[in-house]
């Protein structure tokens, strides 16, 4: 596996793997790898010629007050994962390098951005679709792979991606669970013992909407409000946001109809973790 640190070394590459003919795919990550992440390399792995995976822990997409500096890291763990994976390249920028001084520009989706965790976190994905065009850009991957564990951001990067013309395939690819249905996360290493057993409140919550979808409920307000009932029982996890929106344009609605995405985010202690489900269509 090579290890680049530049934007230009890494292009120069990707335009030769092009020009060979091979197609080149890409794991976009802040590192601190899990089987989540490592499902998208292997995706990539089966599907293209080139994989390529980049770890860069991205610091415009922090929130004033989140966790930018003590986002776990681990280079050297995972650089040994990403070579038994048998990545080709590895793409590992400073932030200086992904940054120029003087950096002015940013690219932001308008609309997608506006409800759930968009609410909570101003300017989050705005630092989200800069970084991916600035990833893009060096890469130049034919097709990006994304977790649904992120769903508005891969709907977000997805409309980014046409609005903006990037020759990209996104490809979504499903959430990775442990086996009590936690939602595979960086973030679930903050987790003290009792936090960690009362994390599965999301992933209960998600199955109680489910369970009354399945049973022929379709007033999302009654959904919502059953799946909060769940959160009570839990009581170091505080919910967010429980939402019942369309599936394609993330807009709120009432009854359910087609595709729809049920979305919670919670403050488990201080860990603020986010899940979804797709129910229909
Ligand atoms: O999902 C993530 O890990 C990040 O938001 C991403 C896509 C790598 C951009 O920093």
């Amino acid at each position: 596996m090579e290890i680049f640190r530049e934007v230009n070394k890494v292009q120069k590459k990707s335009l030769e793997e092009k020009c060979k003919g091979n197609v080149i795919g890409f794991v976009p990550t802040m590192g601190y790898l899990h089987e989540g992440h490592l499902s998208l390399v292997r995706k990539c792995r089966e599907n293209t010629d080139f994989c390529v995976v980049s770890i860069f822990v991205n610091p415009t997409q922090f929130v004033a007050g989140e966790d930018y500096s003590v986002y776990p890291r681990d280079e050297e763990r995972d650089k040994a994962i990403l070579e038994r994976e048998r990545v080709d390249l590895l793409f590992m920028p400073e932030v200086k390098e992904m940054y120029k001084e003087g950096y002015q520009t940013n690219v932001e989706v308008l609309k997608f951005t506006k409800p759930l965790c968009g609410k909570f976190r101003p300017g989050h994905f705005k630092g989200v679709t800069t970084v991916v065009s600035k990833l893009f850009n060096a890469v130049l991957p034919n097709i990006a792979y994304f977790g649904q564990k992120d769903y508005q951001q891969y709907i977000v990067i997805k409309r980014m991606a046409r609005d903006l013309n990037f020759p990209v395939k996104i490809q979504m690819m499903p959430i990775v669970r442990e086996k009590d249905g936690l939602a595979m996360s960086s973030r679930n290493s903050y987790l003290n013992e009792a936090e960690r057993e009362q994390a599965v409140a999301l992933y209960s919550s998600l199955k109680r909407g489910e369970e009354l979808y399945n049973s022929g409920e379709r007033n999302s307000s009654k959904i919502k409000k059953e799946m909060g009932k769940v959160f009570s029982q839990f009581p170091l996890v505080k919910p967010q946001y429980i939402e019942v929106v369309g599936a394609e344009e993330l807009d709120s609605i009432e009854k359910i109809q087609g595709k729809v995405l049920i979305a919670v985010a919670a403050f488990v202690g201080k860990v603020r973790l986010i899940d979804n489900m797709l129910l229909g269509g």
